[in-house]
Parts: structure tokens; sequence; C-alpha cells
């Protein structure tokens, strides 16, 4: 078994953590891993901002929806879409810089993810737990304003990082063939392979719950389709000079 792969298919979100602080070298050991992440045109399009004020912490909690390992956890970061830093430097270089692009968008949210997902792995290979915190854009105008984000830095999502105090099952995953095509997209077999996924997490959330949660994918997925989700992000993304050409 390779030690890598073994490693990153054990991953589960932890919400539950000791109170026991990741002492600050490892921290920068783990954003460091995060920098060496592939970045498109070495771009570099990301900041991460370190909540250390317990009382931000506490703010962008309730934000979240009152997500109480926001502020549990032993560290909290804020991975933001930047564009500022590189279009200056360009612009010093003597370009005519244009800002806007929904592509700067979208090269800017993949190199924060990527970047993230580095931290992860990093952090999950020294047994520490983390949870990815997309619920920040529930409101991420006053995110913003607590982290003083400037013009062309937007907050794409947050991490709760710690010593795990649980330990839950890994979460059953698609079956490979819906997800890998061959030469082409066909989605002849979705209907039968889902229903097929469905019997499993129906299963997982069964086991998981003492029996209490009667559920599957795709009653799951419910809410995200109907109703309008986070209906104020193009206008916030818009306002931030993100996406407007
Ligand atoms: C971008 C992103 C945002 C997420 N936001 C939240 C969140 O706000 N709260 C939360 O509890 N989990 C959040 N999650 C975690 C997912 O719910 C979780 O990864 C998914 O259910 C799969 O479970 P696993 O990570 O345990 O395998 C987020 C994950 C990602 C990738």
């Amino acid at each position: 078994m390779n030690p890598t792969i073994e490693l990153i298919k054990s991953h589960r979100s932890i919400r539950k953590f000791k109170d026991q602080k990741i002492p600050r070298e490892l921290l920068e050991e783990l954003v460091r891993a995060g920098q060496c992440a592939a970045t498109s045109n070495h771009v570099q399009a990301y900041s991460i901002i370190h909540v250390v004020n317990p009382e931000n912490r506490q703010r962008i909690s309730e934000l979240a929806g009152g997500q109480a390992h926001v502020v549990e956890a032993s560290d909290f970061l804020v991975f933001c879409a930047d564009m500022k830093r590189s279009t200056e430097a360009a612009e010093r270089a003597g370009a005519d810089v244009v800002r806007g692009m929904t592509e700067q968008l979208v090269v800017a949210s993949v190199d924060a993810a990527l970047m993230a997902q580095n931290v992860a792995v990093a952090a999950e290979s020294e047994g520490l737990g983390l949870c990815y915190v997309g619920g920040i854009r529930n409101d991420p105008a006053q995110v913003a304003e607590i982290l003083k984000l400037p013009e062309h830095v937007y907050p794409v999502f947050g991490m709760s990082l710690g010593y795990p105090d649980q330990n839950p099952e890994v979460k059953p995953r698609l079956p490979l063939e819906t997800i890998l095509k061959e030469d082409y997209y066909d989605g002849s077999k979705d209907e039968e392979q889902i229903a097929g996924f469905d019997d499993t997490m129906h299963q997982y959330y069964l086991d998981r719950t003492g029996g209490n949660k009667d559920s599957n994918w795709s009653k799951e997925l419910k809410p995200l389709f109907t109703t309008k989700l986070r209906p104020h992000m193009k206008e916030f993304l818009n306002k931030r000079g993100f996406g407007v050409k």
C-alpha cells in the first residue's frame, strides 16, 4: 500500500477538536506545503487569513450558521482568492492590466482551493483533523469586513484545524465508474448507479445515527437545488471586482 494514497483515502471531516494548540512552526509548515500546490501561471492568487482574535472567531462562527468548531478548533484559516497582489505586480512591471474578468475569478478560486487541499492533506499527515467552512459565504460581505479584505480579494471558504476529538467513519463516495468516463460523457448508467449509491448512503446514515437518520445522497441534495443558494454571491463578487467581464 502506498501510504500517501492510504492517508488521502482515510480523510473525513472533523468537527470536534481537543483543547490542544497546533505549534506555530507546524502551522507554518502546513501553509508552506499549501504553497507548493500547482498554481495557474505561477500566479499564486490566494491569501490566507489566520483568524486569531477570539471575538472575530466568534463572529465568523455565528455568520457561518453557528458552527462551534470555528471557535473550538486550535486554528481557523480563511482561504481567500486574491487577484490584487498579482495584478498590481504586473501593473508595476508596466502592464496595462485588465481587471474583473470571470476567468480571473475561476483562476483565483481554483488556486485557493488547490492550496487549501494541500494544507488539508499535510495536516492529516500530522494527525490533525479539519473541516472546510463554506458557511462563511452565508454573509461574505461581513466576513470580508472583519478580515479587512481589500478589493479583488474574496473569502472562498474557511478551515477549522486541530487535534481530532472524534473518529467518524470515512464517508462513501460515488462509484468510480459514475465519475470516471472514457473518451466522452456517458451518463446512461447514472440513474442505476446513483440508486445503488443512495442505498449505500442510506445505510451509512442509519449506522452513523443509530437508525435516526433516514436519508440518502439524492435526498440530502434537495435543499441545494430547491432554494436559491446564497443568492447574494453574484453581487458580492461583482462588488469585490470579480467576474464583471
Ligand atoms: C468548500 C467546502 C465547504 C464546506 N463547508 C462546510 C461547512 O460550512 N460546514 C461543515 O460542517 N462542513 C463543510 N464542508 C464539509 C463537507 O460537508 C464534507 O467534506 C462532505 O460532507 C464530505 O464528508 P467528508 O469530508 O467527511 O468526507 C465543506 C466542504 C467543502 C469542500
